[in-house]
This record gives C-alpha cells, sequence and structure tokens, in this order.
C-alpha cells in the first residue's frame, strides 16, 4: 500500500482487512507468545546465553515471514540487537521505530512460583510466565500487529521499522554504541515504545510520559588484611561493616532527601499542573499497600506524595549488602571488608555521568582515614519525559481509546528503559510509550503475568495506531 495512491477509503479498507486477520489469526498468535515465553531469554546469566540468542533468532524469523526486509541480528559487546525494516508505505508516509525487548530479568526465587517461570500457566484468561508482561509479550503484540497489517492488509499506512535489543534488563549497555553506529537502521519520524503498563486491570489504557533513570554503583569497604578476632581487636579498629552502614545511612537525611552535594542541583519540580494530574490518577494507596504485603508506606522524601515520590522524585536504595560472616550460629570476627550495591532513580533533568561522579566522590570523601573505599559503576541510564502535546501521543490516544473503549491515562512511570533517551539525545528522534502490562503484573518477581484481554486489545490498539499514524504526513507526526 502506498500513501500517495491511497484515499480514506482505502486505508479504512486495510484497517478493516488488518483487523480481521487478527480475528482469524488470535489463535495462532497465541500459540507464538507460548513458544516464545518458553525461551530463557535471561541476559544477566552466562549460562543462559545460548538461550538468549535463540530469543533473538526467533524474533528475526517471524519477522522474515511476515516479509518485513533487511532483518538482521547485529553482534554487540553482549546479547545481539534485531533490526528489520517494511518501507512499502512509501516516502510520504511516515515512519515509526518499534522498540521492546526480549530479554527478562533473572527468575528467582523459583520455589515461589506456582509454576515453573518458563512454563507459561493460563489461568482466568491471564498468562503467567517470566516476560510475560515485561517485555516478552508486549514484543509478540507487535509482531502480531504487523503481521496483520502486512499480511492481513498487504501492507501498512506506515514504513515500520523495529528494533529489539536482549540487554535491556542489565542496563543497555549495547545500545549507545549501537545507535551511534547504524543511525540509519532508526531513522524515523517517531519512535513506539511498548515496554510500561496500563492504568489498571480494567482496560483503561495509559501513555507512559515520563520514565526515570539510573545509576548503579557498588561499593566496597576494606579494613584489615584478613577477618580478626572481635575479642582481640573490637574497640581497637574500625569494623568496615560498620562503617559501611553508616556511610549508606548517611546518604538519605531526615527528611528522606539524598545528601550528596549537587544531587538535586537539575532536579525539575513538578509544576502545579502535574501535581494537580497525580491527584487525580486513580490510584488506591491502602489497596496497593495490601497487595504488597508491606506494613506501612515509608515516609520518603518529605513534600510529596507516594505517587509523586515513586515516579518524579528521585531516590537512593541499597540493592544488596554482604561481608562478614552470614552463616549459621555465630561467629566472632571483625569482617575484613563489606560492600554493597546501590543505585538512585533519576529524573529529568539529572545527569547520570555526572551523579555516578557526586556519587562516588562523595562516599569517597566520607570514608574515614581506618578504611580504604572503592567505588564502581555498574549501569547508568538517562531519564526521558515525553510532551504530553506530541502530535503522537494525540493519535496513540485515539487508537488506544478505539481498542479499549476507553480514553487513556497519562501517567509516568518510576521505571527505567535507557534506550528512550539515547535515542532522543543521538538522534533527535522523540518516542511515545504505549504500553500493555498490568500494573500490578510482578515485573521482575516471582508469578509475572500478563492479562490475556490486554494482549487482544493491545495487538488491535496497535493496528489502530499505524492506521491514526498513516493519516498525517511524517513531519506532522515528528511533532
Ligand atoms: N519495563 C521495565 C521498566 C518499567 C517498569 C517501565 C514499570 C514502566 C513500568 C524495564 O524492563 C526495566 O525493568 N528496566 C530496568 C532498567 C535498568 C536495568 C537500567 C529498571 O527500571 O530497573
Ligand atoms: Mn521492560
Ligand atoms: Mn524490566
Amino acid at each position: 500500500m502506498s500513501s500517495q495512491t491511497d484515499t480514506g477509503a482505502g486505508l479504512r479498507a486495510g484497517l478493516d482487512n488488518a483487523l480481521a486477520h487478527l480475528r482469524t489469526n488470535a489463535d495462532a498468535h497465541m500459540q507464538r507468545l507460548d513458544d516464545f515465553l518458553r525461551i530463557e531469554s535471561v541476559s544477566a546469566d552466562p549460562t543462559r546465553r545460548d538461550e538468549v540468542r535463540r530469543a533473538a533468532e526467533w524474533v528475526a524469523g517471524w519477522l522474515r515471514e511476515m516479509g518485513v526486509d533487511d532483518v538482521a541480528l547485529h553482534e554487540t559487546t553482549s546479547h545481539p540487537i534485531v533490526t528489520g525494516a517494511w518501507l512499502g508505505a512509501g516516502a510520504d508516509a511516515p515512519t515509526v521505530l518499534v522498540y521492546c525487548h526480549y530479554d527478562v530479568q533473572p527468575p528467582d526465587p523459583l520455589d515461589e512460583w506456582v509454576r515453573p517461570p518458563f512454563e507459561p500457566r493460563y489461568e482466568n484468561d491471564i498468562v503467567y510466565a517470566r516476560g510475560a508482561g515485561d517485555d516478552k509479550g508486549q514484543l509478540v503484540m507487535h509482531l502480531a500487529a504487523a503481521e496483520a497489517w502486512l499480511r492481513g492488509a498487504g501492507g501498512a499506512p506506515v514504513n515500520l521499522r523495529f528494533f529489539f535489543e536482549g540487554d535491556e534488563e542489565v542496563g543497555s549497555e549495547p545500545v549507545e554504541r549501537f545507535i551511534a553506529d547504524h543511525p540509519e537502521l532508526l531513522e524515523a519520524d517517531l519512535c513506539v515504545v511498548s515496554d510500561s503498563d496500563m492504568a489498571d486491570d480494567d482496560s483503561t489504557p495509559a501513555v507512559t510520559y515520563g520514565l526515570r533513570g539510573i545509576a548503579y554503583l557498588e561499593v566496597k569497604v576494606r579494613g584489615s588484611q584478613q577477618d580478626l578476632h572481635s575479642g582481640q581487636y573490637g574497640g581497637g579498629v574500625d569494623n568496615p561493616a560498620n562503617v559501611l552502614v553508616d556511610m549508606l545511612a548517611s546518604m538519605v537525611d531526615d527528611e528522606g532527601r539524598v545528601t550528596v552535594p549537587g544531587f538535586y542541583d537539575r532536579v525539575r519540580d513538578l509544576t502545579d499542573d502535574e501535581r494537580a494530574a497525580y491527584a487525580e490518577q486513580p490510584w488506591d494507596e491502602a489497596a496497593e499497600l495490601d497487595r504488597i504485603g508491606a506494613p506501612a508506606w515509608g515516609e520518603g522524601e518529605r513534600g510529596y506524595t507516594v505517587l509523586e515520590r515513586m515516579s518524579a522524585r528521585p531516590t537512593f536504595d541499597i540493592n544488596g549488602l554482604w561481608g562478614g560472616y552470614s552463616g549459621e550460629g555465630a561467629k566472632t570476627i571483625i569482617p575484613a571488608w563489606a560492600a554493597a550495591k546501590f543505585s538512585t532513580r533519576l529524573v529529568p533533568d539529572q545527569d547520570y555521568r555526572e551523579i555516578e561522579s557526586l556519587l562516588k566522590e562523595h562516599l569517597e570523601s566520607i570514608a574515614p582515614p581506618t578504611v580504604r573505599v572503592e567505588v564502581r559503576v555498574i549501569h547508568g541510564g538517562a531519564p526521558a519525559i515525553t510532551p504530553l502535546d506530541h502530535p503522537g501521543v494525540k493519535l496513540a490516544s485515539e487508537a488506544l481509546e478505539a481498542a479499549f473503549g476507553k480514553a487513556p491515562l497519562f501517567h509516568r512511570s518510576g521505571g527505567s528503559v535507557p534506550v528512550v533517551a539515547a535515542l532522543d539525545a543521538q538522534l533527535g528522534l522523540k518516542s511515545v510509550l504505549i504500553g500493555f502490562a498490568s500494573p500490578n503484573g510482578n515485573f521482575h518477581a516471582p508469578n509475572e503475568w500478563m492479562p490475556l484481554w490486554n494482549v487482544r486489545d493491545g495487538i488491535e490498539a496497535i493496528v489502530r495506531t499505524w492506521e491514526r499514524f498513516g493519516s498525517v504526513s511524517p513531519a506532522d507526526l515528528r511533532g
């Protein structure tokens, strides 16, 4: 199909054919989802490298099968990046870059899964499996929607480029380099990212217009050459574990604010309008607390609501802490060292590289002379925000409303997807984030799940989004 010759009627006939294809192939698409979820594409696990590659091959295979051109696996310093393009809509039609990730988080603790993480379980129109929501389910939805246009309607109303990575869950390190090396494979008017969630489990869609960034580090505090008898030396030397917890505890003050000098310098404050919008979000604090099973919400950074603190404010969190003796019984030692992994979630316009240095310098500066401290950066990613008046937001919202029967809500997410800011910084390419996972879908946790009603309506929403995007010029979609 070519936009030069297509009339509005042509577009509508195309849409009907694409939607008919979805109905006819609904079972086949569910089977594809099942097959894909069985691949153990855990990017963090070196013993599963081949499985990660198998997932990339699986994606490439389906893209080729549906007639996408130039499908390729690109080797990186880590896992392959999959790209492909279908440019049959012609130069007058917009070009959309579709981004999702095919890697998943490690599935442990395994004994908390009702069924094993890579053996999908179906119950009450829900699929439970690692990656069901984050993000393999959403990737499959994009492939099904593309197939509906290419196979069902003989072509799509927009040009489609695909960009699927296998390192998102470990920090997306290879993507910056890839974007710099291959801008021609990513050339588009707008990027559509599906790696976020809906507003609820009752078919209220959402456009995610903000993501937090992240700076993830590790700190090690060393004292003596080897462990010491705590009776003989206790009171004499500083205990590295005590020093470490003191240092970490001092990172957040009594008002819940990060104490690192300069940390807040670039933080963009919430506007009154944004705060009003937050207050309008249909979010039930008590129900959410009950769901996660914590006794109470923390006080956090004073002056902000829980929802604001979880998506629009930066944080400091210890992710792991170890050292000394943690086996059975007691062992009276002063450990030679103690270590921690910690991360800060960042918001616009914080710069993760600057924050990495600030954190490192601060920790080094507060360490007493009785210990040696080593700080190491593990990964980082920039925060992102899509202006709500971007034309892509409006068009995608119309498509979401048509598919789900409800207008979308606009929310900011507390999570991070580093590629979004990288595409903007390196190519000036904006992203619109339409996510279909459940906001309660156990991302990164046991019994991750995805509502199959979201899968069905979400595929339709993607199909309709391409139709809406196809109704405007490339310049208009760029905004
Ligand atoms: N899909 C998530 C991010 C997300 C979560 C978006 C919830 C919207 C709602 C993504 O896969 C993720 O987990 N990202 C990591 C990135 C990190 C490893 C750099 C994260 O946020 O921890
Ligand atoms: Mn994800
Ligand atoms: Mn994730």
